[in-house]
């Protein structure tokens, strides 16, 4: 089967992600590439494709200043339409012979431009458009043979297009939800420029990626890290599914779960035909954690304890293979790592280091995002409560568990985190929410319980609204909702004294407070 592909060269915009989604959700393949790319590699970044179309990203960018990120030219002239969003509309003009100037006022947020000729990408959305712009240099003037779609008060070539080879430029981004008709002018460059065939479908997923695993893994063993997220777990269900009794699911039980969450792993997973372990070293990782307080330390001690019990696993089962539920985030942001400074060691139990030398390690949804790899959990039968598993960090409650790790601490913490679960989710308020928890301080506080002074802990609650959780908005939830968790931690609880709500948006902080 050969997909239509969608290229998006990715120029640094933060909205590159939401561009690939959103194609994705009309069920064409669409893939993420360096900007500079040259035309000659176009045709060959990956196998069983055709592109039908590429797109420009936005990016911080400035076309005009010296060294400025710039593609390959002859992409423009390949025969394949190409659409320039933001920094990639201003490029084309740039490089096509326009002018692109700083504007006098730039515009950002939602600004009315006005379409004069809805055609191609614009196709039935003529007149008064509301659309989100975020842009400081502004196109002048159009190069020759270059037609003006749109304009706004602020910007004369809010639109353009190259009749002559289906190019297409929009100073706005189509992909932002503000932007009101986004998704039908996307809908438009794929289909009705590009002619793209729907058939990204997930139910073929399931087949192709079981046949290449067997393919790869022949009859060798295999072993897979088991986490019960729902990346891992998909993984470990479509390689069950393909090599059966050859495959070892570890699952480490680190004693850093969540309330309940080991045993509904172990429910689910034990049924199944595979060689199944659950390696219970809640006191080995607890002796490991003894001594320390600092929030790195305690990250990297963990991330090397996990590693030292996989490889024990995997010597002793003498796999060839290792199956990781790498996702296609995942691989894109891993590939610009040197961008990004390193905020927190995040241990990733689906990219987990191990010096063990395997003949080679798969990575089934490395093409996928994370609501395409939900449907095929579902497709697959895992139950609700792995595919909308919050994001778990692999370090677990030790970074919800402020300063020294013990296990009353623990115990308390869960116990917390299950009434804050319980409370949010009867309230129906979770179905906005990307994460929302509880997290033991390490500091003890004053209060009066009965008619005697009490001293004890202090829980704070995190509930935050997030699209990737890059940046997230602390959530506004409704205060009886809160006062109900915080009535029945201090009353369920005797060890907790006080409860406190976090009402700071990442950045400045971080979603998890270690
Ligand atoms: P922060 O706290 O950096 O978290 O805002 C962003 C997202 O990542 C999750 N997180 C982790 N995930 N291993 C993981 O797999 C980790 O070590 C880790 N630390 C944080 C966090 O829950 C949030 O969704």
């Amino acid at each position: 089967m050969t997909y239509d592909t969608i290229l998006v060269l990715n120029f640094g915009g933060q909205y590159c992600h939401l561009i690939a989604r959103q194609i994705r959700r009309f069920k064409v393949r669409s893939e993420i590439v360096p900007y500079d790319t040259p035309s000659t590699k176009i045709g060959s970044v990956s196998p069983n494709h055709s592109i039908k179309g590429i797109v420009l990203s936005g990016g911080p960018d400035s076309v005009y200043r010296k060294g400025a990120l710039v593609c390959d030219r002859k992409i423009l002239e390949m025969g394949i339409p190409v659409l320039g969003i933001c920094y990639g509309h201003q490029l084309i003009a740039y490089l096509e012979g326009g002018t692109v100037l700083p504007g006098e006022k730039g515009e950002y947020g939602i600004t009315t431009v006005n379409v004069e000729r809805p055609v191609g990408i614009l196709k039935g959305l003529g007149g008064d458009q509301e659309v989100w712009m975020s842009h400081g240099d502004t196109v002048q003037s159009i190069p020759d043979g270059f037609q003006v779609l749109a304009s706004s008060e602020n910007c004369p070539v809010a639109a353009f297009m190259d009749r002559e080879k289906s190019n297409f430029g929009l100073q706005w981004h189509p992909e932002v939800i503000h932007t009101r008709n986004g998704e039908q002018m996307l809908r438009n460059f794929v289909f009705e420029v590009c002619d793209c065939r729907p058939n990204w479908v997930m139910s073929d997923f399931v087949e192709r990626a079981t046949n290449e695993i067997r393919k790869e893994v022949g009859n060798s063993r295999c072993i897979i890290a088991l986490s019960g997220g729902v990346d891992s777990s998909t993984a470990t269900l479509l390689s069950q599914r393909a090599i059966g009794k050859n495959l070892t699911a570890v699952y480490v039980d680190h004693g850093l779960m969540r309330l309940g969450e080991t045993e509904s792993v172990r429910e689910f997973f034990s049924r199944l035909e595979m060689d199944f372990l659950v390696v219970d070293c809640g006191e080995r990782f607890l002796k490991r954690l003894e001594a320390l307080r600092d929030p790195e330390e305690k990250r990297i001690a963990i991330g090397q304890e996990f590693v030292h019990v996989f490889e024990e696993v995997a010597t002793e089962k003498k796999a060839d293979f290792l199956v990781q539920g790498t996702i296609y985030p995942d691989r894109i942001e891993s590939g610009q790592e040197g961008q990004a400074d390193r905020i927190k060691s995040h241990h990733n139990v689906a990219g987990m280091p191990t010096k063990l030398k395997f003949k080679k390690v798969i990575e089934p949804l490395r093409d996928l995002y994370k609501d395409e790899v939900r449907e095929i959990a579902r497709e697959l039968g895992l139950p609700r409560e792995i595919v909308w598993r919050q994001p778990f960090p692999g370090p677990g409650l030790a970074v919800r568990i402020m300063g020294q790790v013990t296990q009353d601490k623990i115990e308390v913490l869960k116990n917390a985190d299950r009434i804050v679960t319980e409370e949010i989710e009867n309230s129906g308020v979770n179905k906005k929410l990307w994460q929302y928890f509880a997290v033991l301080l390490d500091t003890m506080t004053t209060g009066v319980k009965g008619d005697s002074r009490a001293y004890g802990h202090v829980v704070a609650i995190r509930a935050v609204e997030s699209r990737e959780a890059m940046t997230a908005s602390f959530a506004r939830i409704p205060f009886d909702i809160l006062e109900k968790i915080s009535t029945r931690i201090t009353n369920e609880l005797p060890q907790v004294v006080r409860v406190v709500y976090d009402i700071t948006h990442k950045p400045p902080s971080t979603i998890e407070w270690e």
